[in-house]
């Protein structure tokens, strides 16, 4: 293990003023998302999508420091015959890897899910750094409901994000550690503190047993937030003040960053509440975003599977990208949505 690179790596991906794009959606995700723009999914479209995302220059070069992919994708080459992870390169962003193989049902848990993929895991990581792979991701996923989440869902998910993190360590790639509390559900703000702080103090005490250094991850948490039919929403400013206090009982500051998914929030709900962390300051690592649907709903919308749409998607694409940037900044102003 080369820790010195390994934190030089996990650096450049929540470097001021950028973030990470999560195109990482599964064959049966990024059929969900073409479906309701009317698309078909097949490797073409796939190809097209994502070739449309890697060649939005401004975005990608500006405010785009990694980019998560999928297994298909770090395989494929764009129209032109350039592969596509070449194009990430290009633009000065690291090209990365989810290489978990998704939630499966825990035994005898109803209702909960391990994620599995750590058998042949050290080969599969051997071969995406071939493939210019320099991080990887891996998400747990913990839902709250009645009577859940277990011991047993949080800890064999805690333990498997430690082993997949500590085998990414071992061949050099940054482990990004996804534990995402899920904001299904109408549980209220204070559940999902209360699972989400459980959830962090497991997966670090896991990451200390199996030997995982903190200074070559990335965290990449839920926010804290109401449930999304929980009767009582609250303000960006409590949510922003909560999960920041959470996140610092929980996570060491040998941690270089931490980068939010957005899990279902709005493009500007997810652009505001990290804008929101970071004007509070004072946070010993950089906060940041691993956003999937924040970035990629409003293009996706305005593409719809058309050649012609292509330049619209890609501004709506480089909008988001800029939005989010500056709000790694705390420099994001809610006007600058309405001038867009
Ligand atoms: P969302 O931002 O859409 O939650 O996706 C991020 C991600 O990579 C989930 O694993």
């Amino acid at each position: 293990m080369d820790l010195a690179e390994l934190n030089k790596v996990a650096n450049a991906m929540v470097a001021p003023g950028k973030g990470i794009l999560a195109a990482d959606e599964s064959g049966g995700t990024i059929q969900k998302r073409f479906t309701a723009i009317g698309v078909e999914s097949t490797d073409y479209t796939r190809r097209d999508y994502r070739e449309l995302l890697f060649r939005s220059a401004k975005a990608m070069t500006d405010h785009i420091s990694g980019v998560i992919l999928f297994d298909e994708t770090i395989r494929q080459k764009a129209a032109d015959g350039t592969p596509l992870v070449k194009l990430i390169e290009q633009a000065g962003s690291v090209p990365g890897i989810k290489v978990d193989k998704g939630a499966k049902p825990l035994a005898f848990c109803p209702g909960e899910t391990i994620t599995e993929g750590l058998d042949g895991l050290r080969e599969r990581l051997v071969e995406y750094r071939n493939l210019g792979a320099k991080f990887c991701k891996w998400r747990a996923v913990i839902d709250i409901g009645p009577g859940i989440p277990s011991y047993d869902c949080v800890h064999s998910n805690a333990h498997a994000l430690a082993r997949y993190a500590a085998l990414c360590q071992e061949e050099n790639l940054v482990p990004i550690v996804e534990p995402e509390v899920l904001m299904d559900g109408d549980h209220d703000m204070d559940r999902c503190l209360e699972v989400t702080e459980f959830v962090q103090k497991a997966v670090f005490q896991e990451l200390y047993y199996a030997k995982v250094k903190l200074e070559g991850i990335v965290l990449k948490p839920n926010m804290i937030v109401p449930g999304k039919k929980c009767a009582k929403q609250v303000s960006d400013a409590e949510i922003a003040e909560k999960t920041l206090r959470v996140l610092k009982e929980c996570v060491p500051p040998a941690v270089p960053g931490i980068a939010f998914l957005s899990g279902g929030q709005s493009d500007v709900e997810a652009t505001a509440r990290l804008d929101a962390m970071n004007k509070i300051g004072g946070a010993p690592w950089k906060l940041s975003f691993s956003y999937g649907r924040a970035l990629q709903a409003a293009p996706q919308k305005a593409w719809g599977g058309k050649t012609g749409n292509v330049a619209a998607a890609q501004d709506a694409f480089a909008h988001r990208a800029r939005m989010n940037g500056l709000a790694s900044l705390g420099q994001w102003q809610r006007e600058m949505e309405k001038a867009a």
